[in-house]
This record gives structure tokens, C-alpha cells and sequence, in this order.
């Protein structure tokens, strides 16, 4: 006679069977998406830190020289390059910054790996400040332009606007035009011109592509804005963007992987800040060109030497806005020379 349990084998074979379904229609609720890389705790640590001492200075009149005593000394710009590679056009942005000192900063920040060889040219020079890693698809480039807003405050107080550039930037006008530009609106009225769209047809993917919900309560879907990740930000704006830890605990957590085409947090986050802390502060376009028709795999349209003429600079300063575009974006490395030759007789004459 067979033991009771001799029947258990089967028993536990069609439970087995039986559960397969269940597996299934579980799984996507148990595992949770696939997500792309965050950004390290450590890197956090140190930026908070950085954060914190910036806004601290910026907040209160500095003790050894108060406000109320220091000579009003000229307001400046503050450049902030965000590269990953050489800047190549350091010799035009030289030509662009001659003879302005005293009314300019520069700052780099490439990643502490990149094997870059920093401009040996006078305005570039040991201006290279603490980088870390940074990589497309990723809340890193948000990072790393708050480390480079952060820096150039802490540095000088007197720097009052924060131009955001990278290594395929070049200038469309003069220093003195962009200078008048910025400053047009008087110590009072300082704003930012930074692009700031509501109604992009990737708007609603962008949104989702951290998961479902994740951005509630503080990032509801009407308030999601895009813009250009190139922008010019006033001195109280750029202690907002610095100061924040609301919107950024929400932008920082990495995309899924199914949403990798929709992961461009840079060109949310700091429009999606600045309008819901102080519209009427921004301007809401850029002062940034760049071309979108042709564009590869979210890559503008690149200009190579054979495009560059004057035409093109007197093209591309062209704007819908009140303001003529001071900056264009992106050049082949190799439009150097081109726009060297451009430079004195068209870039840097108004
Ligand atoms: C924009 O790029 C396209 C090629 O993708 C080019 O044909 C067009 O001339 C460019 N527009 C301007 C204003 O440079
Ligand atoms: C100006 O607006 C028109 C129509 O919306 C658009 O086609 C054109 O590209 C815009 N030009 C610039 C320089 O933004």
C-alpha cells in the first residue's frame, strides 16, 4: 500500500502549473522597471555641501565687506562652460573677451577624467573647477550646471549674470552688445533669458518617463515646462536653482530604460523652476541659437566649415523675440578657422 503522501509530487506539480499565470500577471507589479543609472550618493553628499556654503554667502551681505560699504563695482558675467571635450574655440572667445576684464568670469567643468587639455589662453587659464562625470539620458548635466552656478557665485559677488555654454557654442555679437543686453533692464529688473514652452508635442512622454506619478505632488503635468538646456540667468535666480532641493528630489530619479528616448532632464528642470518660482522674472526664450531642422538622434544640426559666412552669423542672430541671439550653437570643431577669419570683420562688429 502506497503512503499517503505519495500523491504530493503531483499535487506540487499542478500547483506549479497552475501558478505560471499567476506569475505573469504579477511580475510587472513585483519588479519594478529597469531604470538607467543614478547619480552616486557621494557625488549628492558633496554638492549639497557646495550648494549650502553658496546660498549661505548669497543670502547674507558678506561680513568683511558690507554691502552697504563696498564701492558698487560693475556688475559681471559669469561664463560657465560645460564641456566634455576641448574648447576648441577658445582663441574666438578670446577675441570676444579682449579688453572686457573686470566685467567677466570664467568657469569649466569637465568631467575629472576627461583627458581635456585646457585653452592655454590667458582668460581660460587654471579656471577649470571640481568636475564630475556626465552622460546624456541622465539627471548628471543638471549637476553639473548647478555646480558651475554655485562656483561662480561663491566666487565673486559681483557676478550678476551666469551664461551657460558648451564647447560647440560661439559668439554672434560683440561683448559690449551682449553686455548692454543683459544689463538693459537696470539694477531693479534684472531678468533671465531662458526658454520657457508649455506646449511641446514630447511634453506628455517627458513627463512619464520616470514612471507613473513619480513627479506628484510638487511637479503636476501643467506645470512641466521645456526650454533650451542653454540659458543666461540673473544673480537671484541662479541662488533659486542652487538653493533648490524640492524640484531637484524629483528630476534627479533616473528615467526607465523603456523611456531612454524621452530622458532629457536638462531641458526641464530649471524652465519647470524658474516659472513656477518667478515668471514674470524670465524672459521665456533664449538668447541661444540653435537649429532643430535635420536634427539626429536629438543632436541639433552641426554647422561644418563649408556653412560658415557672415550671412549665416547675420542669419542666425536673427530672433522672434525683442532680443537678437548672442550665442549659436553647435560648430564642427573645424569651423575654427572659418570663423576666425569672420571674426573681427563681422562676429565681433555691430
Ligand atoms: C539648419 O540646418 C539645415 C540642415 O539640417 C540647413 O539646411 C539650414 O540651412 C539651416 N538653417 C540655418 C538658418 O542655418
Ligand atoms: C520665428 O517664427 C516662425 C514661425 O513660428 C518660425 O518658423 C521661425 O523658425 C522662427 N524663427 C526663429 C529665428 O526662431
Amino acid at each position: 500500500m502506497a503512503p499517503p503522501y505519495a500523491a504530493s509530487p503531483y499535487v506540487l506539480s499542478l500547483l506549479l502549473l497552475l501558478s505560471i499565470p499567476a506569475v505573469f500577471l504579477l511580475a510587472p507589479r513585483l519588479i519594478p522597471p529597469r531604470t538607467l543609472p543614478t547619480i552616486p550618493d557621494a557625488h549628492e553628499t558633496e554638492d549639497l555641501a557646495l550648494f549650502r556654503r553658496a546660498v549661505l554667502l548669497s543670502a547674507a551681505p558678506s561680513s568683511s565687506s558690507p554691502s552697504f560699504f563696498r564701492r558698487a563695482h560693475q556688475p559681471k558675467v559669469a561664463f560657465l562652460f560645460l564641456t566634455n571635450s576641448d574648447l576648441v574655440f577658445a582663441p574666438l572667445w578670446e577675441k570676444f573677451f579682449a579688453g572686457h576684464a573686470g566685467l567677466f568670469n570664467l568657469y569649466v567643468h569637465a568631467a575629472p577624467a576627461a583627458d581635456l587639455a585646457l585653452p592655454a589662453t590667458p582668460s581660460f587659464r587654471g579656471r577649470r573647477i571640481p568636475g564630475k562625470a556626465t552622460a546624456r539620458a541622465s539627471a548628471t548635466l543638471i549637476s553639473a550646471a548647478r555646480r558651475l552656478l554655485a562656483t561662480a557665485l561663491l566666487d565673486d559677488p559681483d557676478n550678476h549674470f551666469f551664461a551657460l555654454l558648451s564647447q560647440s557654442c560661439v559668439p554672434l555679437h560683440s561683448f559690449p552688445t551682449l553686455y548692454r543686453t543683459l544689463t538693459a533692464g537696470g539694477r531693479r529688473r534684472r531678468r533671465s533669458f531662458i526658454e520657457i514652452l508649455d506646449d511641446e508635442p514630447t511634453l506628455h512622454d517627458r513627463y512619464y518617463a520616470r514612471g507613473d506619478d513619480v513627479m506628484l505632488p510638487e511637479v503636476p503635468f501643467d506645470r512641466f515646462r521645456v526650454g533650451s538646456q542653454f540659458f543666461v540667468l540673473a544673480r537671484k535666480h541662479a541662488v533659486m536653482v542652487v538653493r533648490d532641493r524640492r524640484l531637484w528630489n524629483k528630476f534627479k530619479l533616473p528615467c526607465l530604460v523603456r523611456s531612454k528616448e524621452s530622458c532629457y532632464p536638462e531641458e526641464h528642470y530649471f524652465p519647470t523652476l524658474l516659472d513656477m518660482q518667478d515668471p514674470e522674472g524670465c524672459t521665456k526664450f533664449t538668447l541661444t541659437r540653435v537649429n532643430w531642422t535635420g536634427m539626429v538622434d536629438g543632436h541639433p544640426h552641426t554647422y561644418q566649415p563649408g556653412e560658415v559666412s557672415g550671412d549665416l552669423i547675420k542669419e542666425l542672430r536673427k530672433s522672434n523675440g525683442t532680443y537678437s541671439h548672442m550665442f549659436a550653437r553647435k560648430f564642427a570643431p573645424e569651423c575654427l578657422g572659418p570663423l576666425m577669419k569672420i571674426a573681427d570683420s563681422v562676429i565681433l562688429k555691430d
